[in-house]
């Protein structure tokens, strides 16, 4: 069997130019810019509009990233799309992706774990490149959240924003790239965050719109608890495999879902913030978009380098979990 090395050969990233700022949200639900801000550390986040649909931005960031790996979207063997705001059922959004790219010789799924997809993409990428079944693939994480957010509901409804972000996965020399991964999940907390309706369990019927089952629901102060745990827990698991310590990493990319959970993960690993990025306060909670924006936004900035050691922890619906450690 095949045992390539792995590594990120470019991103990129999208949103909408709609933004819903803690003032709008002021004048929709009983909350305050102070509640958002110390709770969240959120002041606003991207907001798509009438027509804007998941794949547009899907497309726009896996463009940047294939172009920023100097290749072309007919060299792509494989694409995967992180979602649960896919376009519709049927097709995949990463069939409906392939073909606006012109990708015709990758093989193109979904895949739906929620605020870690992106995580799972690139764990699934790595493992498919070092056997050699695939030479280039694309990983993209995108979503429309605000479509599924309850606007009466003030516990969900302040915390998630839209956009998308990409990654090219390919072979890299063994000293560099994807040095340990790891994914986790745990469906007995099913109800902690979930979209009841609209599914085969309650088809869509006007009873369910009524109700409201297909917004997201969530118990946030108990998820808090599990994010924090799981986070720092895949993260000691990653370093640990690659036989490095916390004061080894460069660069920690969490899954932007609050700064407290971020601040306590980067506590409970003893890694300075000042090696931690956050973006909350711009874009919220993108789900599995969070994750790649923010590691194309660090490139982009040029706060990643070279031999630089760079961890990405997420946590999501399901509950999922996952820790992705590259030198890049
Ligand atoms: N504005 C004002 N008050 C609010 C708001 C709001 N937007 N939301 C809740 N409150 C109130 C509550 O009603 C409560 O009032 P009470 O004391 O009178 O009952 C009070 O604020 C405290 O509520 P808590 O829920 O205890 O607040 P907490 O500090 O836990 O913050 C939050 C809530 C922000 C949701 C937090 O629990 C959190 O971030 N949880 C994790 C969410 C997460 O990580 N999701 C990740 C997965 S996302 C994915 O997979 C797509």
């Amino acid at each position: 069997m095949a045992n390539y090395r792995a590594g990120i050969l470019g991103t990129g990233h999208s949103y909408p130019e709609g933004i819903l700022t803690n003032a709008d949200l002021e004048r929709i639900v009983e909350t305050s810019d102070e509640w958002i801000t110390t709770r969240t550390g959120i002041k606003q986040r991207r907001k798509a509009s009438p027509g804007e649909y998941t794949s547009l931005f899907a497309v726009r960031a896996a463009r940047q990233a294939i172009e920023r790996a100097r290749l072309d979207p007919s060299d792509l063997d494989l694409l995967l799309c992180a979602t649960v705001t896919p376009d519709q059922i049927l097709p995949s959004t990463g069939c409906l992706i392939q073909a606006e790219l012109g990708a015709n010789k990758a093989a193109a799924m979904d895949v739906v774990a929620a605020c870690s997809g992106f995580l799972y993409g690139v764990t699934l990428a790595n493992t498919m490149i070092q056997t050699g079944q695939s030479r280039y693939a694309l990983v993209v994480g995108a979503e429309i959240l605000t479509q599924y957010v309850d606007y009466t509901d003030r516990q969900t409804c302040v915390l998630f924003g839209d956009g998308a972000g990409a990654a090219v996965l390919g072979r890299v020399e063994p000293e560099r790239g994807i040095l340990a991964t790891r994914i986790r999940s745990d469906g007995r907390y099913e109800e902690q965050l979930f979209s009841p309706g609209g599914g085969t369990r309650r088809p869509p019927s006007s009873e369910t719109l009524a109700a409201g089952d297909h917004f997201f629901k969530m118990r946030g102060n108990e998820l808090f608890k599990v994010a924090v745990r799981s986070m720092a827990e895949v993260s000691r698991e990653v370093l640990e495999e690659a036989s490095l310590r916390p004061e080894d990493i460069d660069l920690f990319i969490p899954h932007q879902a609050n700064q407290r959970i971020t601040d306590a993960v980067a506590a409970k690993l003893d890694v300075d913030i000042s090696r931690v990025y956050s973006n909350i306060a711009m874009h919220g909670n993108t789900s599995s978009a969070s994750i790649p924006i923010a590691l194309d936004e660090c490139v982009e900035a040029g706060r990643v380098k070279e031999g630089n050691v760079v961890l990405m922890a997420s946590f999501g619906g399901g509950v999922t979990w996952g820790g992705v450690l590259v030198k890049w």
